[in-house]
């Protein structure tokens, strides 16, 4: 079995890794579940119900893998960071988390019915990562891959990814189709495309962590974290209470089509 931390298997970008390697209690009670729309979606047009075998690929802390683990399905968590997993543990029931990343599932050949990537595919080497998941997919087997982003159609999320200076450092823009992607390996068949909305509220600590949570904004030096949260923080409380954070979440399934 390939491991994740300390393994020469390891490629993580760097941001990819640095970026979650702590703050892990952050994310967990910052970032947004799945929407149930969406999840219900992927599940219908994933074949997965009670029992499916699902690989979660870059679990987190078990976000999505515990939405669809309440329906039935039998999850495998891998995940690179130690401490995302620690938490996986503690908020997931019945699921393992595996340390290994995406260009080097610990996985066997043909091990599961579905892989699912939330909110991580950019960090994977596309190429390699795709090959990988269709050795682990029995034949016939799905793939889903989703986001969840900040509605920036929004003028206070508009305002928000200015102030936070996301729009200088996202890994991808809003609404990038990733279904191309999976298109060009031509490892899997015509990619189904959907899009869900919905708002998650929060409290101005909340708020601020959601920022905090940002990969790019943990690696930033203390000083000018912290002045970059106080603005956040300061736009924050102009917003209400409890603030509403608008969302649309991007989903991209696909079917194996080699054997
Ligand atoms: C934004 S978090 C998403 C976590 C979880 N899927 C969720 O929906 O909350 C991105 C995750 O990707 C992981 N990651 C980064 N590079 C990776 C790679 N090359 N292979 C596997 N996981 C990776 C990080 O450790 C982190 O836990």
């Amino acid at each position: 079995m390939a491991s994740g931390e300390d393994s020469p298997a390891d490629n993580r970008s760097p941001l990819g890794r640095v970026g979650f390697e702590s703050g892990s209690d952050i994310y967990e009670r910052a970032r947004p579940s799945y929407p149930p729309a969406a999840v219900a979606h992927l599940e219908a047009t994933c074949a997965i119900g009670p029992g499916t075998v699902v690989l979660d690929l870059a679990a987190g802390t078990g976000k999505l893998t515990r939405q669809l683990a309440a329906d039935g399905a039998v999850c495998i968590g891998i995940e690179p960071s130690a401490s995302m997993r620690e938490v996986f543990q503690r908020m997931v029931e019945g699921a393992v988390a595996i340390a290994g990343t995406a260009e080097a599932i610990p996985l066997a050949d043909r091990a599961v019915q579905a892989v699912v990537v939330a909110q991580a595919f950019h960090w994977f080497d596309p190429q390699v990562a795709l090959v990988e998941m269709a050795r682990v997919l029995v034949p016939g087997g799905w793939l889903a891959l989703l986001w969840n982003e900040r509605d920036e159609a929004d003028h206070s999320m508009a305002e928000l990814v200015r102030i936070s200076k996301w729009d200088h450092n996202q890994p991808y823009p809003m609404g990038h189709d990733f279904g191309v992607r999976i298109d060009e390996s031509g490892l899997f068949g015509p990619v189904e495309r959907s899009r869900f909305s919905f708002v998650q509220w929060l409290g101005l600590g909340e708020f601020v962590d959601q920022v905090a949570s940002r990969s790019y904004v943990r690696v930033l030096p203390e000083a000018e974290r912290q002045a970059l949260l106080e603005q956040v923080a300061t736009y924050g409380a102009t917003l209400g209470d409890p603030i509403p954070m608008p969302y649309v979440t991007d989903l991209f399934c696909a079917q194996l089509t080699t054997s």
